[in-house]
């Protein structure tokens, strides 16, 4: 039995290996960007994906598929591992003071459309790597200090539609192709365009200028936000679709009478009264969910962490007390850091209780054995 414990246990944490792996990306980009004390403070380690964190944009698989950080004065430089991000749609890091170079590793984001760049500190040469990104449409790497020639792969991204390299340092020529792109800007460098040379240095625009173009917008936009719309409502149907799907638990069988020593780590011990505040006395209005283990309750500490407390009903065992905290352990050490992490337990003569993180994506809570 408890051999199928763990097999089971298993399954479940490799499910989530893929999110994981994303999260510690993100978590090696944020560290690497040097942000500060205020910046990205909800980009924790302890949940189970990066999916809740700010400016990070997951799909229904909770795979990042965008992350959006203009203007927020970074200063540090961009970490290699966000190339681990295999399913990133969009990488918008415009308006920051990053410095270093860009890293070759951002040409194996294969289903990138959009990398925008644009008025960092960025040096060293645009990586040829980049001709990888096979559908990208928007290329924004203009004002940095970009220098050396614009490489050749990138005439062969075929789904271009927007490129821009404006006031860099480079130089040489410019691949006959990006001129049949049809929005391009490579002014302000020192590159075969302009005055001297067959193409001009950028586009005319198609989006500048005239009211005849900007009234077509309009009338683009607000049919383009009642699409959006009607996606965003249809995703939302599905989420819930799925959220529900989840439901399902996963038991981990353990056994009681065992007595070895427990170490339990970080693991903070509350006190019943403890919990009681932080869920409003287990306030109904607080209930996150239910399943065959009891109910699970969100709360928020004196501190303002919030957290998920998992309240077990029936909790019968031949170890009692005994039994509880070996599966505590169980669990704190099976759970990788990056997955769901135990904050801490409660035990009472009468009651016994988990305490996670809180998520707003409420899988996990319910998935975790009762
Ligand atoms: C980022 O932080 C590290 C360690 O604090 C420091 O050594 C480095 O100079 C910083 N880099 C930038 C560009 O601020
Ligand atoms: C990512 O890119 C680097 C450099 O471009 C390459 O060496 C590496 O094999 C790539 N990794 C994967 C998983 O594609
Ligand atoms: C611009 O690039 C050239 C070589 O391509 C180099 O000699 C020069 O120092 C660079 N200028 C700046 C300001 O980086
Ligand atoms: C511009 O590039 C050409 C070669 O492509 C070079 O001969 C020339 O010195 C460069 N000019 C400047 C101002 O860097
Ligand atoms: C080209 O880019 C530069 C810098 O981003 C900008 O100032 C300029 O207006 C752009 N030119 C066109 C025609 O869009």
């Amino acid at each position: 039995m408890e051999l199928i414990g763990i097999i089971i246990t298993l399954a479940f944490l490799l499910s989530f290996a893929a999110s994981d792996r994303q999260g510690d990306a993100l978590y090696d980009m944020k560290l690497k960007l040097n942000a500060t004390g205020t910046q990205l403070t909800d980009w924790n380690q302890n949940q189970v994906n990066p999916c809740t964190w700010n400016s990070v944009i997951c799909d229904s698989n909770n795979n990042v598929v965008q992350v959006t950080l203009a203007s927020m004065g970074f200063t540090g430089v961009l970490s290699p591992r966000i190339g681990d991000l295999e399913h990133l749609n969009v990488l918008s890091l415009p308006g920051n003071k990053i410095t270093g170079t860009i890293p070759e590793q951002l040409g194996n984001l294969s289903s990138l459309t959009s990398l925008d760049l644009e008025e960092n500190l960025l040096v060293g040469e645009i990586p040829a790597s980049l001709g990888h990104l096979s559908k990208l449409q928007l290329l924004i790497l203009s004002q940095n200090r970009l220098s050396g020639t614009v490489p050749d792969t990138l005439a062969t991204i075929s789904s271009l539609t927007d490129i821009r390299l404006a006031y860099n340092n480079l130089s040489g020529p410019i691949p006959a192709q990006l001129f049949q792109v049809a929005r391009y800007n490579f002014s302000g460098n020192n590159l075969t365009c302009g005055a001297n040379f067959a193409h001009p240095c950028a586009s005319s625009s198609p989006y500048q200028g005239s009211s005849r173009g900007s009234k077509i917008g309009v009338v683009l936009g607000t049919v383009g936000g009642v699409i959006g719309l009607l996606i965003i409502g249809a995703l939302f149907i599905i989420c819930n679709g799925r959220r529900k799907g989840h439901l399902r638990e996963v038991f981990v069988d353990v056994s009681g009478e065992d007595d070895r020593r427990i170490a339990f780590g970080q693991l903070k011990r509350f006190a019943w009264r403890e919990l009681q505040l932080a869920t409003d006395n287990f306030s109904e209005k607080n209930v996150l969910g239910q399943g065959g283990f009891g109910k699970v309750y969100k709360g928020a500490l004196p501190d303002g962490t919030k957290i998920a407390v998992k309240r077990l009903t029936d909790y019968e065992s031949p170890g009692g007390e005994a039994a509880f905290l070996r599966e505590v352990e169980l669990i704190s050490v099976a759970v990788h850091r990056n997955l769901l992490r135990l904050i801490g337990f409660c035990t009472t003569q009468t009651e016994r209780l988990l305490v996670y993180p809180f998520m707003q994506n409420l899988s996990v809570a319910y998935r975790l054995r009762g």
